[in-house]
Order: structure tokens, then C-alpha cells, then sequence
């Protein structure tokens, strides 16, 4: 079996997917980022332990993400994974997890890396959009990609729309990301390019069956 520690700073709602798919993970804490996330009671809730580190009170991001692998260290998890983690981490702590570490992210990366994909999405007329699941590297939003889930953008489809159709998707390729990683069936080869072992063609790319005609 597999330990992960989850990372966030909100809602939670991936958290909450990946727990509620019952993949067979030991999920052995969530960390916040926020204290007042709502996804930590949620996680408390489910008997799952919580820690909640202000990042407001760490002068530098050196500090917090000190006290951070500081607290991650006791729960000992095989994965850390950042859902909905809303900190860039330094690259020290990134390279002191770096091949456990994975993060989802609301575009089809290596399209919008950064905030508000959404609304970046919209005004620069995409048709496709969806979400990623990667492997965390230094770079910001660029390690090598696990999973990707597509959905279309409908005319007429604001921020909120769009957040909303993603989100579902987000549901459905972090945990399959996560059963991959159980079934150690992750590799990343040349070019750091991800390869599921045993995957077919398509099925790292799931895509929205939601028709946009
Ligand atoms: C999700 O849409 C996730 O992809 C995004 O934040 C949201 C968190 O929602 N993450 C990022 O933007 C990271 N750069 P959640 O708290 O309900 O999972």
C-alpha cells in the first residue's frame, strides 16, 4: 500500500475525490496552507489527521516551506499531492520531493501555466480546455505530464461555466492519476515524457462527454 500527504489551501473538493475514490492510498494527513480552509474540516471529519500552516505568518518562503517538510516528515507518505495548493514552493523543497510530488492544474498545460487559466482560456478563444495532472518540477506548472482531462468551451460559457466543467474532470483524472501511481505503473522516460505502462493509446486523455453542438 501507499501513503501521500494531500497539500491545499481551500475547498478541498480534489482532496475529497481522491480520498472518496477509495483507491486503496493511505492517506495520512492533509496539510492547508490557509487555516481557515474548508477542505480541513471536511478532511478532520473523515478522521483523517490535519495541520494547518499560515503561510502569513513566515516571513520568507524559505521558513515556511521549511516548517512544511518539517511537518510533512512524521507521516512519512510515499506521494505528495498538491490539490489545490496555492503556494509556489521553493526549489529546494521541490527537489527534496522531486519524483513523488504531483500537482493538478486547471489548464491543458503547457497552455496558461499560472492563474486564472479560466478566464485566460476564454479571451484567448480556445475551443478545447480541461485540466493536468503532472509531476512537480522547479518550474513553475511545467513538470512531465501523468494525465490530462479535455472539455470543450461552448459559446456563451463564462468563467464560471467553464471553472465548473473542468472541475468535474479535475474529479475524475487525479484519482485515476493516483490509482497509476498505486499500480506503480508510472514511468518517465526520455525527454521526461510521462508513459503508463499497460495504458492504451487514448486512455491517459479522458475526455468530457459533453457534446458542445
Ligand atoms: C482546482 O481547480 C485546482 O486545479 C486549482 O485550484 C482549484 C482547487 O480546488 N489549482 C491551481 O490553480 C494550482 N495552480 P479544490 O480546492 O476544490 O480542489
Amino acid at each position: 500500500m501507499k501513503s501521500a500527504v494531500i497539500l491545499i489551501s481551500g475547498r478541498g473538493s480534489n482532496m475529497r475525490s481522491i480520498v472518496e475514490a477509495r483507491t486503496g492510498l493511505d492517506v495520512r494527513a492533509v496539510l492547508s496552507s490557509r487555516p481557515d480552509a474548508p477542505g480541513l474540516a471536511w478532511a478532520a471529519a473523515q478522521g483523517i489527521p490535519t495541520v494547518a500552516l499560515d503561510h502569513r505568518s513566515f516571513a520568507a518562503r524559505e521558513a515556511f516551506d521549511a516548517r512544511l517538510a518539517e511537518a510533512i516528515e512524521p507521516f512519512a507518505p510515499d506521494l505528495l499531492l498538491l490539490a489545490g495548493f496555492m503556494r509556489i514552493l521553493t526549489d529546494g523543497f521541490i527537489r527534496r520531493h522531486e519524483g513523488r510530488m504531483v500537482n493538478i492544474h486547471p489548464s491543458l498545460l503547457p497552455a496558461f501555466p499560472g492563474l486564472h487559466t479560466h478566464r485566460r482560456a476564454l479571451a484567448a478563444g480556445a475551443k478545447v480546455h480541461g485540466a493536468t495532472v503532472h509531476l512537480v518540477t522547479p518550474e513553475l506548472d511545467s513538470g512531465p505530464i501523468v494525465i490530462q482531462g479535455v472539455v470543450p468551451v461552448i459559446p456563451g460559457d463564462d468563467e464560471a461555466a467553464l471553472a465548473a466543467r473542468v472541475l468535474e474532470v479535475e474529479h475524475r483524472i487525479y484519482p485515476q492519476a493516483v490509482r497509476w501511481f498505486l499500480e506503480d505503473r508510472i514511468e518517465v522516460g526520455e525527454g521526461d515524457v510521462v508513459r503508463v505502462r499497460g495504458a492504451g493509446v487514448s486512455s491517459d486523455t479522458l475526455v468530457s462527454p459533453r457534446d458542445p453542438r
